[in-house]
């Protein structure tokens, strides 16, 4: 019997603690190199005077993180906890220059034109919203999971996929596919030019049961994991793909980088980015709908 069967789930389960925020740092995990991290491409594009909007920021944990490189952020998470989390998560320090409001991705109440670089990591965009918000010359990043991602864990669950899955989902929340090829096809016909579009699919491996047990419990998926429920799965999974390394299975994602074009007006900063009529203060009237801006 190896090391992974052993185990009591049902014990290790009981010991796995929510997720909070979008805090992922506790899963003990590798993956093969990729031809890009994400964090080291956002930074290419960081210069100490951006103005950087975040769409879809969770808790903040990534935007947080890369705040040493810009002038100003702004985070928008449709979820309330999620944006209580980021709020959490910031140092007082930085109150001043990063803000957090509850907003949907789709309208965007920020000011036409108003941000050097728009991001966005594992959440959804509108393309016509990205571009209008987006300075002239500005950029916009985004990192998708690709529908392959964890492909043999899907499998052992008797889903789909998790393109699939998130096709599905996009369509009940009424926004545009994820898909970084027709979103591409859609930014330059609204004028963008496509810097980069690029996939990797590669090797990851889940060094133990509790990691394992956490992205189940953690990320989005077809159904609530729970473990009276899917023990078996989660047992054949260990079966077929324990390695030396861990339980094997796969990272996809799918990067898009598209520049707006310089309009006539050529750059210009301004640090008044909220809708007309918004005011920065919390639970401010902000383009017709009442507003968490922290
Ligand atoms: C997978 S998490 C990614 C969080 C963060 N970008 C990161 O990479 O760590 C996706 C986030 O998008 C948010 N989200 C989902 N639908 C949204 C929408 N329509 N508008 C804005 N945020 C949304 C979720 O609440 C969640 O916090």
């Amino acid at each position: 019997m190896t090391p992974f069967m052993s185990a009591n789930l049902r014990d290790i389960a009981e010991t796995v603690a929510p997720r909070s925020g979008w805090d992922f740092s506790r899963m003990k995990a590798e993956r093969d190199p990729g031809p890009w991290d994400y964090n080291d491409v956002v930074r290419r594009f960081l210069r100490p005077t951006s103005q950087v909007l975040d769409i879809g920021t969770g808790g903040g944990e990534r935007f947080l993180a890369m705040a040493d490189a810009f002038a100003f952020g702004l985070g928008l998470d449709l979820d309330p906890e999620m944006i209580r989390a980021a709020v959490n998560n910031r140092p007082s320090e930085l109150s001043g220059r990063m803000s957090f409001a509850v907003m949907a991705a789709q309208p965007l109440a920020v000011r036409s034109g108003a941000f050097d670089l728009i991001l966005n990591r594992h959440a959804p965009f509108a393309v016509t919203e990205v571009m209008r918000v987006l300075r002239p010359g500005g950029s916009f990043i985004t990192q998708q999971i690709g529908c392959h991602n964890m492909q043999n864990i899907f499998e052992a669950f008797g889903w789909a996929s998790s393109g699939a899955f998130w096709e599905k989902r996009r369509r009940q929340q009424r926004y545009e596919t994820n898909a970084v090829e027709l979103a591409a096809e859609a930014f330059r016909h609204a004028g963008g030019t496509v810097v980069t579009l690029g996939t990797y699919d590669v090797g990851y491996y889940v060094h133990d049961l509790a990691s394992l047990l956490f992205w189940l419990q953690s990320v989005p998926l077809p159904e609530p994991f729970t473990i009276d429920r899917h023990e078996p799965a989660v047992r054949s999974l260990i079966e077929r793909y324990q390695t030396p390394r861990g339980i094997a299975s796969n990272e996809h994602r799918d990067l898009l980088i598209v520049q707006r074009s310089k309009g006539p007006e050529g750059n210009h900063h301004t640090f008044d980015l909220l809708a007309d009529g918004a005011q920065d203060s919390r639970g401010a009237r902000y383009a017709g709908r009442r507003v968490s801006h922290q």
